[in-house]
């Protein structure tokens, strides 16, 4: 069966006259109906612009540069922007980074749930009130009709959030995705509407594409985890193999990073590369300690499975656990690494 989302090679950039801005290059990856997939990577490597290319709202100077994006075997690339409206609410409902961008401060709440159903089908007013206190009663607000009747000012960032979460469910799309849906909140709160999110996802049977840097969501709700580097995906597979089990020395980097009591994903040692142009061989190469031969330096690598259904974009496995203990001093060198890695992984393989 085809896959609910398919992104094939997809390229966004964003060009002015002074200068263009490679921020996704090539990123591939699918999610099956009812999967549940994380997204992480350090500011700057591509995650909204991915995820704005999928659902249509990106802005120029940005672009799809090519790839395509299939939705239940539709590309999306190509569609107008009434097309991309209907499929936006009906088949990916969204949830930003700001609520209060979603929602529309001169209208009541009651009334933007009317627009959001009407404009994919009709239905009766008593329809969609008992729909949306619903849906409101499902994201724990606790007097929807008071919050039915007012307006997105009168709500804290919290309860904004919560209507904009029940806003992009109400026509129950089957694919909800989410961009740092909690930036701005209070550490708490963020908790509560991330873990929301996950469960509406869940219980309604929905996939998920979700932007966090909460690793412990990541963890509870997100049946696969994508890594993103310099606007490509550079690991991918089962949450709980990747982080038990990363291949991408960058995974291992950005979890490491990870204090040890904390959940949040801080930026590992290093840089993500401005792209003003597309780096020559591997995008981690300048950050990699396991960087080998002259491949590494001229050779884009592409995702390869390492395991079953788990991908990384290397072209050569890091060196083994049992190895590094065995031999942590030698292992530490980047002489001794690459003998390691050429003693397990040969070169040239994929
Ligand atoms: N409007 C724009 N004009 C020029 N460059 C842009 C624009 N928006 C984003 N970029 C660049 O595109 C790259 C990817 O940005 P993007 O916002 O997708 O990163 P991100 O992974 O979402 O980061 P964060 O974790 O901070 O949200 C960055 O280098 C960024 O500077
Ligand atoms: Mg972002």
């Amino acid at each position: 069966m085809a896959p609910l989302l398919e992104v094939n090679d997809l390229h966004v950039e964003f060009k002015s006259r002074r200068r263009t801005v490679y921020a996704v290059n090539g990123v591939n990856f699918s999610i099956g109906e009812g999967e549940t997939v994380g997204m992480v990577g350090e500011t700057g490597c591509g995650k909204s612009a991915t995820i704005r290319a999928i659902i249509g709202l990106l802005r120029p100077p940005g672009r799809i540069a090519s790839g395509s994006i299939r939705l239940d075997g539709e590309d999306l690339t190509g569609l107008d922007a009434r097309r991309l409206r209907r499929i936006r609410g009906a088949g990916i409902g969204f949830v930003p980074q700001n609520p209060f961008g979603a929602l529309n401060p001169v209208l009541r709440i009651e009334r933007q749930f009317r627009n959001v159903v009407r404009a994919h089908r009709r239905a009766g007013r008593g329809r969609i009130r008992e729909d949306a206190l619903e849906m409101l009663n499902g994201v724990g607000i606790a007097d929807p009709e008071r919050i039915l009747g007012g307006y997105a000012h009168e709500l804290s960032g919290g309860m904004a959030q919560r209507v904009v979460i029940a806003l992009a469910m109400v026509l129950d799309p089957p694919l909800v995705v989410a961009d740092e849906p909690t930036t701005g909140l209070d550490l708490t709160i963020q908790r509560q509407i991330l873990d929301l999110i996950g469960k509406m996802a869940t219980t309604r049977g929905s996939s998920m594409l979700l932007v966090t840097h909460d690793i412990g969501v990541v963890a509870q709700y997100c049946s696969r985890l994508l890594v993103m580097y310099a606007g490509r995906v550079v690991e991918a597979g089962p949450t709980n193999i990747v982080l038990r089990k990363p291949a991408h020395p960058y995974t291992e980097a950005l979890l490491s990073a990870v204090p040890r009591r904390g959940r949040r994903l801080i930026a590992a040692a290093g840089a993500v590369p401005t792209l003003l142009s597309r780096p020559v061989g591997c995008y981690y190469y300048d950050r990699c300690r396991y960087r080998g031969d002259s491949r590494c330096a001229t050779e884009t690598p592409d995702l390869k499975e390492v395991s079953p259904g788990h991908w990384a974009a290397v072209f050569y496995r890091k060196p083994t656990m049992s190895a590094q203990e065995q031999a942590p001093e030698k292992a530490t060198t980047q002489a001794q690494a690459q003998e390691d890695r050429d003693g397990d992984d040969a070169p040239g393989t994929d």
